[in-house]
């Protein structure tokens, strides 16, 4: 068994903190939601063990795909222990259907599906609200390579193909969502922080009904029913 040590990093969702094993951290979900950069904010119990739970669903269900991510294993309702990485500063965003950001930004309607998905980069950076930028930014901001930029394009877009296969089988399209990489000990670029509902926009296959955090963004209600019937779909398909 693990054990927990001190904290070392202190996020909006998560805390991680180190273990007697220096490549291994415990992570402990918190209840809390941020949004516009943390400018809107709310403590909600429960919201940690439901994002706990499902995003470690997902990882195993990855792992299953032999996509690779820092994931070991779920140790409580709230914690799960993960590969320590180094981090990536970036943001990597795939888009499958029109929404958010990309609806404001470019005018195109909410929900047109798109040609092909599209992969974009935000530099991780609070103080600078977290801007997008291009393939030439994060080359010469000494973020990534060429070569790292199309292997995270290339593993962002294979986790793609099997989050839609994931969330089909419980009625559920992948609109978009958000993804971080790190580097592991062997340097090798791997799938980190979390997949949930926070990190993605999920509407129901057949109503379109919203089951992310869009319902807390645009207060439109309570989402730990919304979470709680994701993570019920989920459970239902083991
Ligand atoms: P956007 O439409 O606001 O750019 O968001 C695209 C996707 O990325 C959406 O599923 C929400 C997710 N996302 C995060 O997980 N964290 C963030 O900080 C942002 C801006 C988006």
């Amino acid at each position: 068994m693990s054990e927990k040590l001190e904290l070392v990093y202190e996020g909006k969702a998560k805390k991680l903190f180190q273990t007697e094993n220096p490549n291994i951290l415990w992570v402990e979900y918190l209840g809390q939601a941020t949004a516009l950069n943390g400018k809107k904010k709310d403590i909600i119990e429960g919201k940690g063990e439901l994002n706990n739970k499902i995003t470690s669903t997902i990882f195993e269900r990855l792992h299953e795909k032999g996509i690779q991510t820092h994931f070991i294993k779920q140790i409580s309702e709230s914690e799960q222990l993960i590969e320590k990485m180094e981090m990536i500063p970036l943001e990597v965003v795939v888009r499958n259907i029109a929404a958010g950001s990309f609806t404001r930004r470019l005018a195109v309607e909410e929900g047109s599906v798109l040609p092909f998905p599209i992969v974009e980069f935000y530099y991780k950076e609070d103080a600078l609200d977290d801007p997008f930028i291009n393939d030439d930014h994060v080359k010469a901001l000494n973020i990534a390579t060429s070569e790292e930029i199309e292997l995270l394009k290339k593993s962002a877009l294979a986790i793609n193909q099997a989050l839609i296969t994931i969330f089909k089988e419980i009625n559920i399209r992948l609109v978009d969502f958000k993804l971080e990489f790190g580097k592991n000990v062997n340097g090798e670029i791997v799938l980190a922080d979390e997949v949930s509902p926070d990190t993605c926009r999920l509407w129901d296959a057949t109503t379109n009904e919203r089951l992310d955090k869009d319902i807390y963004r645009k207060d439109l209600g309570d989402i730990l029913p919304i979470y709680d019937e994701v993570l019920k779909r989920f459970e239902s398909t083991k």
